[in-house]
């Protein structure tokens, strides 16, 4: 069974009570409970430690070392100064995960550095206590099937992870787009499960990153990102290029379907012919509408953010490429009648379109793994592929 430390540094024996507005009410002994209680949910162990103290802080990362199979580290303001932390983590060469509860990346400038950063696997921030909860799978993904990763361009976000099936290629490829409504906080660290998954399925995974709103994305930023990491896949002799499908999640259901009809595209905007087409388009819970979007205010205004006072082309539907559609109908989130229209509107087209509704499934249910609804889909993409 893997274990994982759980460190908390200082003044995050406070939760709870400091600054309740950006921390939340939950106290540390609710976020170590919900901590272990994730962790079990993946088969894993975790150990928790608070201390206010730099030193102690670091013996419990040494300590670490040989006992634990990675660190799930908020340093707290520790995060933003400390060398000495930093050495440490460094010296025990364990997979770590930073999280930090707040968006540091829009608060105070101070905030937004972290000297953790550069020897750490992962920073995740702005996801309130669930940062700990997608850090640890962050963490027992990692550790099994731990993928490649690869620039398709310069910038830091501009990267993708590959994982290939066991045995030789050329193998069928599914590449992924995870949600978030573009936002920075969320990053493809979302969509590792279903990668994992695909991948012990026999279809290669390409779980993209791409610029997001507050770091340089959003229109035309996201989608000229997005275009070159579908492209990048000629990069690998190993693929099928006749077998790849792209599967996005919400906000990236969009960007799937996009990444779709790109053969359709006037490519103004964003450059150039697609090297890649895919053979099928999935779109999870995926925000397949943008006027709707922005009507409806869905994700708080995100969709208006995104496009930066201008518009996408949308050639579609149809797309041109067969697409499958799934959609919980607890969504509260991306309501299940995006779905529902979207297939009316593709079918109408002449898009060939399958959709997979499921009563009981909420937004996320889409991008678990363990979830009938996602084995479903994947079913689905393994045959489209096949
Ligand atoms: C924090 C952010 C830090 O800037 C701050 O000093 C903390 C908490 C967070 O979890 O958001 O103590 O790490």
């Amino acid at each position: 069974m893997r274990r994982y430390l759980v460190l908390n540094g200082p003044n995050l024996d406070l939760l709870g009570v400091r600054r309740p507005d950006i921390y939340g009410t939950a106290t540390l002994d609710d976020l170590e409970a919900h901590c272990r209680a994730w962790a079990r949910n993946l088969g894993a162990e975790v150990r928790t430690f608070q201390s206010n103290d730099e030193g102690a802080l670091i013996d419990a990362i040494h300590q670490a070392r040989e006992v634990f199979d990675g660190i799930v580290i908020n340093a707290g303001a520790l995060s933003h100064t400390s060398y000495a932390l930093a050495d440490a983590l460094e010296a025990v060469a364990l997979p770590v995960v930073e999280v930090h509860i707040s968006n540091v990346r829009a608060r105070e400038t101070w905030r937004a550095t972290s000297v953790l950063a550069p020897v750490v696997a992962r920073t995740i921030y702005g996801r309130g206590l669930e940062g700990y909860r997608w850090a640890l799978r962050f963490l027992h993904f990692a550790a099994a099937r731990p993928p490649d990763t690869f620039a398709y361009g310069t910038h830091p976000d501009q990267v993708a992870d590959l994982r290939l099936p066991y045995g030789p290629g050329p193998h069928p490829v599914c590449v992924l787009l995870h949600g978030g409504f573009w936002r920075d906080p969320w990053q493809r660290d979302l969509m590792d499960g279903l990668a994992v998954d695909l991948a012990s399925r026999g279809v290669a995974s390409w779980n993209v990153e791409y610029r997001r709103l507050g770091a340089g994305g959003g229109r035309p930023a996201t989608l000229v990102d997005v275009a070159a990491a579908v492209d990048a896949l000629t990069g690998f002799g190993v693929l099928d290029l006749e077998r790849v499908a792209v599967a996005g999640h919400s906000a990236g259901g969009f960007l799937a379907l996009w990444a779709a009809s790109r053969h359709r595209l006037d490519l103004g905007e964003v450059g150039s012919e697609p090297e890649v087409t895919p053979r099928l388009a999935v779109s999870l819970a995926g925000v397949t509408d943008l006027d709707t979007a922005v009507d409806t205010d869905l994700g708080n205004g995100a969709v208006t953010a995104f496009l930066r006072g201008g518009s996408v082309a949308m050639p579609f539907p149809p797309t041109g490429v067969k697409t499958l559609l799934a959609h919980g109908e607890r969504d509260s989130d991306v309501p299940a009648t995006f779905s529902l229209e979207y297939a009316r509107a593709a079918r109408a087209a002449g898009d060939a379109v399958e959709v997979i509704m499921d009563r009981e499934a909420g937004h996320m249910s889409l991008i678990d793994e363990s979830t009938s609804l996602w084995h479903q889909v994947a079913e689905d993409i393994v045959e489209a592929l096949a």
